[in-house]
């Protein structure tokens, strides 16, 4: 990983600022002084130091999941099983699903151990796109295209962000929205008088539900999609 998006990732400062400490020769790797910004570190082996302290890499860690329907978005459920049951290990190493999805809701969650990824996914002001195919019941018109794209009403009096939607067969098609409020595609279809009948993620910002990954399945972030949703935060 470059030297100077590890330290923006730790909080050390904006990539802009990290890259004139590393200039001023503020960091040591392996006991030199390193004024490369885009010098490549090993974050599990190399020995890091920031104006002489220690840097301690939390072992960070990224999976995507297959969410099968009856499992719950969280880390305690009194009742039902939790997606994190499906991790092996995952006791001891501090993993949470970034955002929810409802138990009857498949497809793709991400679970990490990283908090400042978590908290930049799930930023209102961020509007990651999340993908749903979706099943409903009910007439569907192809006013409602529009009528998604200028922003639905929700029940409580909330107008939702623009989200797109492509009618792929009767009663099926794909969503997009950008936020994730307590049941919002459901209540998006209702504010159209049609009823959600199955609905799985297919896609969270840069991520997508890998095919061969079938329900209850997960699987590591590969590098290139781990720097990916690290770098651009989506
Ligand atoms: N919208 C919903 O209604 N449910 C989900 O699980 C996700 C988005």
């Amino acid at each position: 990983m470059r030297l100077d998006k590890m330290l923006a990732h730790l909080g050390y400062g904006s990539r802009k600022e990290v890259k004139e400490f590393i200039r001023k020769g503020y960091v040591l790797v392996n006991g030199i002084r390193i004024k490369d910004d885009d010098y490549k570190v090993d974050e599990t082996m190399d020995e890091i130091q920031f104006l002489e302290q220690q840097i301690h890499y939390e072992h960070l860690l990224y999976f995507i999941l297959n969410k099968p329907a009856g499992y719950v978005s969280a880390t305690y459920d009194a009742y039902d099983p939790i997606v994190l049951d499906l991790i092996e290990g995952h006791e001891k190493r501090g993993l949470f699903p970034v955002g929810r999805l409802d138990k009857d809701t498949t497809g793709l969650l991400l679970i990490t151990n990283d908090g400042n990824l978590a908290h930049q996914l799930l930023s209102p002001s961020k509007h990651v796109d999340k993908a749903y195919e979706v099943t409903f019941s009910g007439e569907y018109q192809t006013s409602f295209a529009v009528k998604f794209k200028e922003g639905i009403l929700l029940d409580d009096g909330y107008k939702c962000l623009p989200a797109s939607f492509k009618l792929l067969e009767s009663h099926h098609g794909i969503i997009t929205i950008q936020e994730g409020k307590y049941h919002q595609v459901k209540r998006m279809f209702e504010a159209l008088g049609m009823n959600v009948l199955t609905l799985k993620r297919v896609s969270f910002g840069c991520l997508t539900l890998p095919d061969d990954l079938k329900e209850g399945q997960y699987r590591s972030l590969t590098e290139q999609e781990k720097n990916k949703l690290i770098t651009k935060g989506e």
